[in-house]
C-alpha cells in the first residue's frame, strides 16, 4: 500500500472531516466525552464515600486510574478556536477560555494533580476518599465558575 493511499485510508476512518470540520462537531464531542467520564467515576468514589455504595478497594482504584487517564488528555487538542458558545451550537465553553488559555492548561494540571492524590488514597480505604474528592470537586468547580456557561 503506498503512503499516500494509507494516509488517506486512516483519515477516511476518521470520519474524513474530523479535524477539519469548521462546525467543531468531533472536538466538542470528545470534550464533552472526557468530561462525562470525570464525573462518572467521581460519582462511584462519591457514593463510596457517602457509603451509598459499598467501598471496594478495587473498584475506588479503577475509578482513580480513570481520572488520572483523562487528566492525561492533551487538552489543546480538543479546545479549537471558534468552538465557545458564541460561535457554534452545544457547547457551554465560554469565549473567554480563548483569552485566558494558560489559565485554563493551569486549572486543567491541577485536576491532574487532584487526580493523582486520589489515586495514592483510593484503594487505601473509604475515609481516605473523603478528603481527596473535596480537592477534586474543588478542581472540576474551580474551572466550571469561570469558563463554563450555566444549562
Ligand atoms: C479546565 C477546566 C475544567 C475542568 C478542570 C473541569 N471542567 Fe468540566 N467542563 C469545562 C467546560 C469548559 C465545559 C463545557 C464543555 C463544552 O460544552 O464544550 C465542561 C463541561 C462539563 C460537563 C458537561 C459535559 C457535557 O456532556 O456537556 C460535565 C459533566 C463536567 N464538565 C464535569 C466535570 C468534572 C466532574 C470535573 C472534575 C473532575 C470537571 N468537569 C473539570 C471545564 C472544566
Amino acid at each position: 500500500m503506498n503512503k499516500t493511499f494509507a494516509i488517506a485510508a486512516v483519515l477516511s476512518m476518521l470520519g474524513g472531516t474530523a479535524a477539519m470540520a469548521q462546525d467543531h462537531a468531533a472536538e466538542v464531542k470528545a470534550r464533552q466525552g472526557q468530561f462525562r467520564i470525570l464525573a462518572l467515576n467521581l460519582g462511584v468514589l462519591g457514593g463510596m464515600a457517602k457509603g451509598a455504595i459499598p467501598y471496594d478497594a478495587a473498584a475506588a482504584q479503577a475509578a482513580a486510574d480513570s481520572l488520572v487517564g483523562v487528566s492525561m488528555v492533551h487538552q489543546p487538542t480538543l479546545w479549537p478556536e471558534g468552538s465557545d458558545n458564541m460561535s457554534i451550537d452545544g457547547t457551554r465553553a465560554q469565549p473567554n477560555i480563548w483569552e485566558n488559555l494558560d489559565d485554563v492548561l493551569s486549572k486543567w494540571d491541577a485536576l491532574g494533580v487532584a487526580a493523582k492524590e486520589m489515586q495514592v488514597a483510593a484503594g487505601t480505604g473509604q475515609e481516605a476518599i473523603g478528603p481527596a474528592l473535596g480537592k477534586l470537586g474543588g478542581a472540576c468547580k474551580a474551572c466550571h465558575d469561570t469558563y463554563r456557561a450555566p444549562e
